[in-house]
């Protein structure tokens, strides 16, 4: 805990114009409507277009948290970018959306943490505000999972969209009543491969056989993934709840990574908190990796279900295998 408090000054968010349904999935897999839907919970996904790289979602996100949190742009003291489909290996895509939005001068840089990686660099945001080093911090989930997808694998294809969430992280004043009051992150790096993109780097750098073999597409052994997401969701969660000393009856909004629906309601069920107090879009956007939370946060905050003052926990796990969650009063 450092000398000052953090707060979420405002999220804004941004997805893809072109929808992929269920359906259109039947014509290309075998798979069902029926199947996605009760196994899933997902009934569409938002596809980014050729022309379009992480960057130029994150850029839409960022200007729509920066212009509703009254921030000027100019006050912005850092960008960091969670993803695991960024533009290019390297330069950052944290880099690119900086130059986009003229910002030339800050530090900016990119968190891999698969689907866990917004509230993997909220809690760094939250560090550098806490500590006095930064006032306002830009913070952007961002990913195009659907451009390192396999569409021949029934198993991955029909679970990914695309999309961009931001926050603009702020040092709270003494009168506000919005804070982050806690968050905590985790990972076992001993199941990383149950989740994984095999190649491109540098263990198995790009070649004719690795594309032919598919290596550079989601790998996902979903049951395992399944079991553990539940587990260390709760259990962090719980922790959070605990070392604060606040009940599941006093949260307003649980916000999970929407990956399966099945896994928030048996996460919510193992939290004793309803449903009605759940925000879930996954039918609408599927699995958005690193955006799936902030996006969610800003069309109910847009929809006016999530207001100023409420207690909000959001949770979740990915690749790594990672997870974490925060506990904020919005
Ligand atoms: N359509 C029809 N049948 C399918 C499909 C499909 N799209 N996909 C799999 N099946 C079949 C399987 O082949 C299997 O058939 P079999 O019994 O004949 O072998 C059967 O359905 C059951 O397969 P399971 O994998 O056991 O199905 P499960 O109920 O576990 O659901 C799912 C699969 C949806 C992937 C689930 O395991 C899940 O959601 N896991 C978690 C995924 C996740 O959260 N990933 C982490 C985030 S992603 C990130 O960090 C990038």
């Amino acid at each position: 805990m450092g000398n000052y408090h953090a707060k979420f000054s405002a999220f804004g968010s941004y997805a893809p114009a072109k929808i992929l349904t269920n359906q259109d999935l039947e014509k290309m897999v075998d798979t069902s409507d029926e199947w996605i839907r009760t196994r899933t919970g997902m009934v569409e996904r938002h596809i980014a277009s050729a022309e379009e790289a992480a960057s130029d979602l994150a850029y839409q996100a960022a200007v729509n948290a920066i212009e509703a949190s009254k921030v000027k742009y100019k006050e912005i003291d850092a960008i960091i970018v969670a993803t695991i489909s960024g533009d290019h290996p390297f330069p950052s895509t944290a880099c690119i959306l900086q130059k986009r939005l003229g910002l030339k001068g800050i530090p900016a840089f990119d968190v891999s943490a698969g689907c866990t990686g917004f509230i993997y660099a909220c809690d760094i945001a939250r560090q550098y505000v806490e500590n006095g080093a930064a006032s306002h911090i830009l913070v952007v989930g961002v990913e195009i999972l659907t451009k390192i997808t396999n569409w021949n694998d029934r198993n991955t294809c029909v679970l990914f969209g695309d999309a961009s969430g931001a926050a603009v992280i702020s040092k709270a004043e003494a009168t506000d009543i919005s804070r982050i009051i806690d968050s905590k992150i985790d990972a076992d790096g001993s199941q990383g491969e149950f989740l994984i993109q095999v190649a491109g780097g540098s263990r198995l750098p790009a070649s004719h056989e690795t594309v032919d073999a598919n290596q550079h597409t989601v790998h996902m052994e979903g049951n395992r993934i399944f079991k553990n997401a539940i587990k260390s969701m709760f259990a962090s969660s719980d922790e959070l709840l605990r070392r604060n000393h606040i009940g599941p009856s006093d949260i307003d909004w649980v916000i999970p990574h929407q990956a399966n629906l099945r896994i928030i309601e048996a996460l919510a069920d193992k939290m004793k908190i309803p449903m009605s107090k759940v925000i879930v879009n996954i039918q609408k956007y599927g699995n958005t990796s690193s955006a799936t939370i902030p996006l969610a946060i800003d069309e109910a905050i847009r929809t006016k279900k999530i207001r100023r003052g409420e207690i909000l926990l959001l949770t979740s796990f990915g690749a790594g295998l990672t997870w974490g969650s925060i506990l904020a009063r919005y």
